[in-house]
């Protein structure tokens, strides 16, 4: 099970962006959990929420100014960057991460960064289009290679009326990331972990495919938790549209036949094989070049049996720590098990399906994990709270088999 992190001295530094608002629960949540938490706002972020929410939640004065006398000789703005365990900043806006880029100190937030040793963490928030700008990047780039750690931003609707990449992570999400020890101390640091997520998509012919509901969102937040447990992680994917996870690199693949072909050629050198995916158990003999036209009242459309990546990657020698998904609707230990000894693998991780709010679309799952000799279960929550019990789990079990 992965350890919450101990009671911290947290900063939580709120730039100004509309989605300051889901740092107030943010702030409620890391308090139920014994955390303390110091906010500072930047000036903009005084403009979308008001420090008086912020102090209510925190139990603290709000801190907005290097220039607040009666604040500073209570606690000076080195102090507090020492007082700091974490720093956080949720949201970071396109012009904190560019101050940040370069090493600015022109208000009390910036001045903290630079001032503090400990581990930060950004929940970027901004308009897709600024986020996929490349000065955004560029600045991304520089923060992620002094050590900054990122979680998010997820893709979906935003403030302003528009649909993509950009919106700040779910408190629990930022929650779940916070729970993980910094990547540089992580329990996978220094190893090399390769993830499947998502459907396949098998073509019928140009425009027709047999696909399946598999959101990926578990693949992908298994990947996210396990680079922040300091692992160096690729992700094969399949067709989904979700953001890459910062720090992950990613390979985008449509078929069976080609996820196959992409971990095989990334297996070797992979310390863990972590098969989150989908996979379409069949696929048409043949893939037609044309659009095939209706006609007659029937049409048998031949399928033939796709390659079992898993059990291919299981059979290796050698081979890495290897773990499976399985999808049940009753039994489920007798066929996760069966599926653990038949496949040859060192965990499965079953999903309880046909269960309403958990399972493939769903935002939230739970888990049954099942080794030789153990087990364990993973209760209903996010799914990239999940994600990290089950990366927790992994390099648990990984350390115990040598
Ligand atoms: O046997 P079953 O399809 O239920 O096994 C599910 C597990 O096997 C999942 O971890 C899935 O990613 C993996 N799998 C695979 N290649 C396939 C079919 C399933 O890697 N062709």
């Amino acid at each position: 099970m992965a350890s919450m992190a101990a009671a911290e001295r947290i900063v939580l530094g709120v730039s100004g962006g509309i989605a300051a608002y889901k740092s107030a629960e943010l702030v409620r949540r890391l308090r139920e959990r014994g955390h303390e938490v110091q906010v500072v706002m930047t000036e903009a972020a005084t403009r979308f929420v008001t420090p008086l929410t912020f102090q209510a939640l925190s139990g603290r004065p709000v801190r907005c100014s290097l220039w607040d006398d009666a604040a500073e000789a209570a606690m000076g703005h080195i102090e507090l960057a020492r007082w700091a365990q974490r720093v956080v900043v949720a949201p970071a806006s396109a012009d904190l991460i560019a101050r940040m880029a370069q090493g600015r100190a022109d208000d009390l937030l910036t001045t903290l960064l630079l001032a503090t040793a400990a581990p930060v963490l950004l929940a970027p928030a901004m308009n897709r289009q600024m986020w996929a700008h490349p000065a955004v990047q560029a600045n991304l780039e520089v923060l992620r290679s002094r050590g900054i750690e990122f979680v998010g931003p997820g893709r979906g609707g935003q403030a302003c009326g528009e649909f993509g990449e950009g919106r700040m992570s779910e408190p629990a999400e930022i929650l779940a990331r916070l729970a993980a020890p910094p990547a540089a101390e992580g329990r996978l640091r220094g190893r090399r972990v390769l993830i499947t997520a998502g459907p396949t998509f098998e073509d019928i012919d140009p425009v027709r495919f047999i696909g399946n509901r598999s959101s990926g969102r578990m693949g992908f937040a298994v990947a996210e938790a396990a680079c922040a447990e300091g692992a160096e992680v690729t992700l094969v994917a399949g067709p989904v549209s979700l953001p890459t996870p910062a720090g992950v690199r990613r390979i985008d693949v449509r078929s069976a036949c080609q996820m196959r072909d992409a971990v095989m050629q990334t297996l070797d050198g992979q310390d863990v094989f972590i098969a989150a995916a989908a996979v379409a158990d069949y696929r048409p003999r043949e893939v037609l070049d044309s659009k095939r036209k209706k006609s007659g009242q029937t049409w048998n459309l031949e399928l033939v049996l796709n390659p079992d990546i898993l059990a291919e990657v299981a059979a290796r020698t050698p081979r890495p720590f290897v773990v499976g998904f399985a999808a049940e609707t009753e039994e489920v230990e007798r066929h996760a098990r069966d599926k653990l000894a038949r496949k040859r693998l060192d965990m499965i991780a079953a999903n309880r399906v046909g269960q309403p709010g958990c399972g493939f679309e769903a935002g939230e799952n739970a888990l049954s994990v099942y080794w030789h000799g153990g087990g364990a279960e993973i209760p209903l929550a996010d799914k990239s709270e999940v994600a990290a019990r089950l990366v927790a789990l992994i390099a648990e079990r990984m350390g115990q088999a040598g």
